[in-house]
């Protein structure tokens, strides 16, 4: 028997339940969301339909497109429990107590079909307590899926399985999960807490003990256990107040009720009074009045503030500024600096790698199950076993042997050697039993990181690499800092022209980072306009120009394959793409405004181009200008590769691709599908509306400005915006070409850089991340 998952039950409509809902129906799965029937005349559904209405105003976004919405029906337990029997898969969210959980399967037994697939989402409870006196048929129904919180972004799913689960039911769910939900399953153990809360939890607590008991204040540990180490910079108490402080003692004391007593966990384990204290007066942390950090709104300003762990009051956050961060760059130096802090670290990161490295075979297959659920389910850029081999485990084992302490018998085993390793070309990873195993990718999973691993690149400079990714194609990356783009990346692409045209059939635009690109380099920008180098800023545009046509009009096809933030300069080569294949987390956007200027790479042509065949009708010029102008004007960014089809950014042919390991695979894909009969694109012609459309976008800017909507200043970059969307000074009758637009797009460009507003706004969120609004 196959299963096939079309339709899904979700029982529990609160904060996870409901967010997986949601998730579901991103990838277009029918979902029936239930809870306890409420009582009142038509209020039965209260709580699904309560859930899905605060699904369209949550923040992050739930949901990919608001449209996606209409996928979940809501219902009650009461009435539409025998609708489950027509799910595929039915997903219990309900309260994380186990009767409740049992109650509730029994009277799922009675619906069962033979092809239904049954799950808990609990993050706590033992996978053999939940299906006790089950029968044989949900016995072999059932597993855990434990998504993380929010399931749309988390990438991480644990899954647990019982003996009597069958293993087709597994697979059918690892499949879904994985292609549809865009989830990295990792096989756990049945034992508390699985694999990411087991240690995640562990890290936590230790962390705040140790914080405690040695004086250290909230936002140092915090910059300790973050950055330096490859942590988000929630760092420990910042990501609490994430997750929640009410939740930790529930989840801490469930733990502790299913560990034995000998577990260095149930010896952390102590309810600490401060946190006792902020749960009871309202600081759980972000989604109360605040937990370790608040922000303070009195007198009508806002100022973080954070916590004294002793007095319990809280003070403004000042930067912190420790010698320790200043003088060490490596992990090992960190963990030896001589003092409090360096103290602090090592304690609290000895005590959890060993934790870690001792409970290996009971909480998971391997090492690599370890690493992923933490980088994850915690987004640590590396797991604890790759903090180790950073570290070096010989020198790990040698200090904690001088500090008498025990060592981990795996930690011997490894000795002087590590964890990973790279072997035929291909890494490895260490085995239980001993010696080293390949890390296999599943079918359709293709990592840069992996051939960059065996081969070397075609053509390398200070910001991109070319690298041969096999059958003809190519791929272009860039390695400038936060992927910017500069005159690197435009010298790569003419390389990559050259390169492909001669030996190669297909090229794709790729990379692994966080953002596929966060735009043009402003710090290169900022400086040419310091010196006033205006040759140099003049070049900037017109290579950037010249560079992205020559990747439209290349003979061969090009892919781009964005996931994360793609701005700018980003998502101007995208728009010259032949096909976009994207990640389903891709947020593109052409926000120049923001730092008052304008699209000079093509952007502007671009879009225009994609608007005004899409009005085509008589009339429609004056439309899509005026869509192109809102979109630039506003700095409108989707949120997601499906909002980004909405706004012509990705084509609506172009496919999405959920899970973000097989990004690569699937532009890969793409490029060679249209490598047959390939013909480079026809070029745009324009006819555009001139003077007309200028007056008529001005005067509706003119109405923003008034009503404080819009500054003074963007009413004078919209003008440049306008000048270019509505052809410059052209005759109604006029037909332009691309090369026409492109020649606006760098006059507003070179005029805008020079004016001191447009300096404060770059020189702004440079310093700040954030907007100038002047
Ligand atoms: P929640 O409290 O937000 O929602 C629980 C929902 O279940 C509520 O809508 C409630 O009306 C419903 N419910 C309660 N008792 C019920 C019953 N007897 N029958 C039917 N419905 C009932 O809880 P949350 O946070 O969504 O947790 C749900 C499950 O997911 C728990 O097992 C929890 O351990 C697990 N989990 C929670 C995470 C989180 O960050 N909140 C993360 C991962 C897993």
């Amino acid at each position: 028997m196959t299963f096939e998952i079309k339709k899904v039950g979700v029982i529990g409509a609160g904060t996870m339940g409901s967010g997986i809902a949601a998730h579901l129906a991103n990838a277009g799965v029918e979902v029936l969301l239930l809870d306890m029937p409420q009582s009142g005349f038509g209020k039965k559904n209260q709580l699904a339909e309560q859930a899905i209405e605060r699904l369209q105003k949550v923040d992050p976004a739930a949901f990919m497109t608001p449209k996606m919405a209409k996928f979940i029906t809501p219902g009650n337990l009461e009435d539409d429990l025998e609708k489950l029997s027509a799910c595929d898969w039915i997903i219990e969210a309900i309260v994380e107590n186990l009767d409740a959980k049992q109650n509730l399967y029994q009277k799922l037994e009675g619906i069962l079909k033979p092809h239904t697939i049954i799950s808990s989402n609990t993050s706590t409870i033992l996978l053999r307590h939940l299906i006790k006196d089950r029968t044989k048929i949900f016995q072999s129904s059932f597993m855990i899926t434990h998504f993380f919180n929010p399931p749309r972004y988390m990438r991480l799913l644990e899954v647990i399985k019982s003996s009597f689960t069958d293993p087709k039911k597994v697979e059918a769910i690892k499949l879904f999960t994985d292609i549809k939900l865009g989830k990295s399953v990792v096989d756990c153990h049945d034992s508390p807490g699985f694999i990411g809360n087991r240690i995640g939890i562990f890290w936590l607590q230790l962390a705040v003990l140790e914080a405690i008991q040695q004086g250290l204040k909230v936002e140092e540990v915090d910059a300790l256990f973050s950055k330096p180490m490859g942590i988000p910079k929630t760092g420990v108490f910042g990501l609490i107040d994430l997750v929640g402080l009410d939740l930790m003692p529930l989840i801490g004391t469930s733990m502790k009720a299913s560990l034995p007593s000998h577990d260095l966990y149930c010896q952390l384990e102590q309810e600490t009074p401060l946190i006792q204290k902020m749960i009871s007066e309202g600081y759980v942390g972000r989604k109360g009045k605040g937990g370790f950090y608040r922000i303070n709104r009195d007198n009508g300003s806002k100022t973080k503030e954070v916590i004294d762990l002793i007095t319990g009051t809280y003070s403004q956050t000042n930067k912190v500024k420790l010698s320790i961060l200043e003088n060490t760059s490596t992990l090992k130096d960190l963990l030896s600096y001589p003092d409090q802090y360096g103290k602090y670290v090592w304690s609290v990161l000895s005590q959890l790698l060993c934790y870690v490295a001792s409970k290996v075979d009971e909480i998971a297959d391997d090492i690599v199950a370890i690493d992923t659920a933490m980088k994850l389910g915690y987004g640590w850029k590396y797991g604890p076993f790759e903090l180790l081999d950073k570290i070096g485990t010989s020198w790990f084992v040698q200090r904690l042997k001088e500090e008498g302490r025990a060592v981990p018998s795996l930690l011997e085993k490894v000795g002087s050697h590590s964890f990973y390793k790279v072997q035929d070309g291909k890494l490895h990873h260490l085995i239980l039993k001993g010696g080293y195993q390949e890390i296999q990718r599943l079918p359709g999973q293709l990592l840069l990181s992996d051939i960059k691993i065996t081969s070397k690149p075609l053509a390398k400079n200070g910001s991109a690499a070319l690298w041969d990714i096999g059958d003809g194609v190519v791929c272009l990356e860039f390695t400038s800092k936060m992927n910017s783009i500069d005159l690197d990346i435009m010298k790569m692409i003419h390389k990559a022209v050259e390169i492909v045209q001669k030996d190669y059939k297909a090229l794709v635009i790729y990379n692994e980072g966080q953002n596929f690109s966060v735009g043009a380099n402003l710090g290169l920008a900022l400086f040419a306009v310091n010196c006033a180098l205006w040759p140099l800023i003049q070049q900037l545009v017109a290579e950037g120009q010249q560079a992205y046509k020559a990747l439209k009009y290349a003979p061969f096809p090009v892919v781009g394959a964005p996931s994360g933030m793609a701005l700018g300069g980003g998502c101007e080569i995208l728009l010259h793409c032949d096909a976009i294949q994207a990640h389903a987390e891709t947020y593109m956007g052409l926000v120049e405004v923001g730092v008052g200027l304008v699209p000079a790479w093509g952007g502007c042509k671009e879009m225009l181009g994609r608007w005004l065949n899409h009005h085509k009708r008589p009339g429609g010029a004056m439309v899509a200008v005026g869509k192109v102008f809102e979109m630039i004007g506003t700095a409108t960014v989707a949120k997601s590769a499906f909002e980004a089809k909405e706004l012509l950014f990705i084509k609506e042919e172009n496919e999405i691709t959920m899970n973000r390991d097989r990004l690569l695979a699937a532009a890969k894909q793409k490029a060679l599908d249209l490598v047959k009969d390939y013909h480079p694109p026809q070029a745009h012609l324009y006819s555009l509306p001139g003077g007309v459309a200028r007056v008529a976008l001005s005067m509706a800017v003119k109405v923003l400005v008034k009503a404080g909507k819009a500054t003074p200043y963007d009413e004078e970059v919209s003008k440049y915006l306008a000048t270019i969307l509505s052809g410059g000074d052209i005759d109604i009758t006029d037909t332009q070409g691309e090369d026409e637009i492109l020649k606006l797009e760098r006059e507003a460009f070179i005029t805008l850089i020079k004016n001191p507003k447009t300096l404060a706004r770059i020189e702004h969120i440079l310093a700040t991340g954030k907007p100038l609004r002047n």
